[in-house]
């Protein structure tokens, strides 16, 4: 990303104009989280997804566990409207909300929840805010909670950066093609720096993934693992319980993909 210190509305503008490019394999990353809740279909649970843009995920979510709640917080005042009109045909099961991450004055509506999801902010944090906030997560979530997150994670090695580098790169070259049919927003991606590994800056601080499994299990959680990668962009988390689900089957990735392409395709032609 541009090397600004805040989050502003230029950089939602910039970011819903190229996710669809940038961001690896999106619907297969919204299908993974679904995949890994520990929930059965129709089991009520509560859920939150910090730093929700435009609210895929939790659209996805909420329409895949027909008894969920769910409350989406966001900094950036376009990316809550956005979220909430999104959101806005599932009535009470969906809340959107203000929030900062870099702050510790939300906590309080973690209590009690089930579920927190987060995709692509986390890493905005520094080393020491990650391990605040895995430890303001583990120890309030239920003892069934799961944390899941979608980011990018540090290189711990020159070959791993370079490698990073150039399947990212790859990725939007051919998400360009194939979604755009055009090179036009591949372009964009090169001009914008939005290559963290070849482009660091220090807004952007993910950490690596060891480290944070590592924070995760210290928070309270009993499971941690990544269970999914790519370009540098990592599915992982941790579970509060060692056992499965007792109430049953959890959904399946078919359902789950079919959850995704359902969510984004409320997107491309909108924003
Ligand atoms: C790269 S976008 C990812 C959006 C969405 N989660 C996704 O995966 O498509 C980063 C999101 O984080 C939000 N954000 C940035 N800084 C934040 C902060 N300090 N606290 C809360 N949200 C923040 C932005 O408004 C934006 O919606």
């Amino acid at each position: 990303m541009a090397d600004d210190t805040v989050w502003s509305e230029e950089s939602s503008e910039l970011y819903r104009q190229l996710a669809q490019v940038a961001v690896p394999v999106r619907d297969e990353q919204i299908a993974t989280l679904l995949t890994l809740l520990p929930f059965g279909k129709d089991e009520p649970f509560r859920a939150i997804e910090l730093a929700s843009g435009e609210g895929f995920l939790s659209h996805a979510i909420l329409d895949s566990f027909p008894n969920a709640k769910l409350l989406a917080l966001d900094y950036e005042q376009s990316m809550r409207e956005q979220t909430a009109q999104r959101l806005n045909h599932f009535g009470e099961r969906a809340a959107v909300a203000a929030f900062d991450m870099l702050s510790d004055d939300w906590y309080g509506v973690l209590n009690g929840v089930d579920c927190v999801v987060s995709s692509l902010c986390i890493h905005h944090l520094s080393g020491d805010q990650k391990q605040m906030l895995y430890r303001a997560i583990g120890s309030r979530l239920t003892s069934r909670g799961v944390l899941l997150i979608a980011d990018l994670v540090a290189a711990q090695r020159p070959e791993a950066n370079r490698l990073f580098a150039a399947a990212w790169d790859k990725s939007a070259e051919a998400q360009s093609s194939a979604q755009t049919g055009s090179r036009a927003a591949y372009d964009q991606f090169v001009e914008t720096r939005w290559n963290y590994y070849l482009h660091p800056d220090p807004f952007d601080k993910p950490s690596p993934l060891f480290d944070q499994l590592r924070w995760l299990n210290a928070a309270g959680f009993a499971v941690v693992d990544c269970f999914w990668m790519q370009a540098g962009h990592a599915i992982f988390g941790g579970y509060k319980a060692r056992e499965a689900n007792p109430n049953g089957a959890t959904i399946s990735y078919e359902d789950a993909l079919t959850a995704a392409h359902q969510a984004l395709s409320t997107a491309y032609n909108q924003s």
